[in-house]
């Protein structure tokens, strides 16, 4: 089946950096973003030029150093917004304007106190503006989760009209189901005269955790970019994590997709901005927590020492992941425990194994996990006691 390509827009810099306690200075800032180019990403946001002169600089410096990706500067449709952004953006090899508006009537009626018309000239007002200094324009109709399909449209024709070479199609509340965004992106498809002109995105924020079914639903209904935070960082529950999107589109070839991120970079580049930023990753956190490829029950464990592919549907490697683990706790069964003392260098017969397990179980009632010196103690004792 041929592959299309799924542009992969990281917005960890800007949208990732909103979070409370996650804000980088522009020399840490710089280092993510030689880091995103070298994952793969096609477009990297770099900020809000406008919000503070240190965000300004950032954009610059990061502008300047960039140079296989697409660097994005972000902007309301506010006309000043735009010239500071296009400012910021001056030495970038490939820049992109990304600027637009609420389109929902919660934003058009309680944030602007304003009417469908005149939102519809503003948005195309905003992408004329940002023509003006750059090719690459790509407008954000915020909250277009929640804005009326028939309306979106009209706005989306309307800006790809005005120049828009990208529009995203924001879930910005984490509101829609996945059957519901993909059936936006399948009517947009359907009822834009000039659809053609544009590629639509994806941005989808993780309210009820639907972040990644929604953006999957998004491309399968024929969006072509997803936008998306290492670690799933973003504005309160986070955004779409670029870890999952990139590797349920790997994983799933069938759906004829793919993203130009090598995935083995994944797991470095998620400790990476954890640190930077100093975020602890959920244990349990697809592909990147640190409990993604251990095993610690043993209905679990002796299927996956007998084949992995019983439990694993990654292997580690591919996503840059330490090994697998076997974990050992009072849920283990007796082949984890066998594989444990066999990497261990102990050699012992099934029998042996046996009588160590009314042992090790006892140990293991009583802590949450069973070490390496748990184990040696253990085996040395058998072998006093058996000797
Ligand atoms: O969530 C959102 O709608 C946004 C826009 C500014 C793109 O982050
Ligand atoms: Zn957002």
């Amino acid at each position: 089946m041929p592959q299309q390509q799924v542009q992969i827009f990281d917005t960890t810099l800007r949208d990732g950096e909103q979070v409370p306690g996650c804000k980088l200075v522009t020399k840490e800032k710089i280092e993510l973003a030689l880091a995103l180019q070298e994952l793969g990403v096609d477009i990297i946001e770099a900020g809000f030029p406008i919000s503070s002169p240190g965000d300004f600089e950032s954009v610059t410096e990061i502008s300047k150093i960039i140079t296989n990706a697409t660097v994005c500067g972000l902007s309301r449709a506010v006309q000043k917004d735009i010239e500071v952004a296009a400012a910021a953006l001056k030495f970038a090899k490939k820049p992109r304007i990304h600027t637009g508006i609420g389109t929902s009537d919660y934003h058009i009626k309680g944030k602007f106190n304003s009417t469908r018309e005149e939102i519809l000239q503003r948005a195309i007002q905003c992408v004329k503006w940002a023509k003006n200094f750059v090719d690459d324009v790509e407008f954000y109709a915020e909250d277009a989760g929640r804005t009326d399909n028939e309306y979106l449209a009209t706005v989306v024709e309307a800006v790809i009209k005005a120049g828009a070479t990208v529009v995203n199609i924001p879930d910005t509340t984490g509101y829609c189901l996945p059957h519901q965004y993909g059936e936006k992106i399948a009517f947009l498809r359907n009822n834009v005269a000039n659809i053609d002109k544009a590629i639509l995105s994806c941005h989808c924020h993780n309210d009820l955790g639907l972040a990644t079914a929604n953006s999957i639903a998004g491309v399968m209904n024929g969006a072509r970019q997803i936008e998306c935070t290492i670690n799933g960082l973003g504005e309160r529950a986070g955004n779409t994590a670029l870890e999952e999107v990139v590797m349920v589109l790997q994983q799933h070839k069938t759906l004829g997709l793919y993203t130009n991120v090598n995935s083995k970079l994944l797991n470095p580049l998620s400790r990476r901005v954890s640190d930077t930023m100093r975020m602890q990753v959920q244990p349990n956190k697809a592909i990147v927590g640190a409990n993604a490829f251990s095993h610690s029950s043993g209905i679990h464990q002796d299927g996956f020492l007998k084949s992995a592919i019983t439990y694993e549907i990654i292997d580690p490697v591919d996503v840059g992941a330490d090994t697998s683990k076997i974990v050992l706790t009072a849920r283990s069964g007796r082949s984890a425990l066998a594989f444990r003392l066999h990497k261990l260098g102990y050699q012992f017969n099934r029998n042996e194994i046996d009588a160590l397990y009314t042992a090790f179980l006892g140990i293991a009632d009583s802590k949450k996990e069973v070490v390496d010196e748990d184990l040696h103690q253990m085996a040395e004792i058998f072998a006093t006691t058996n000797a």
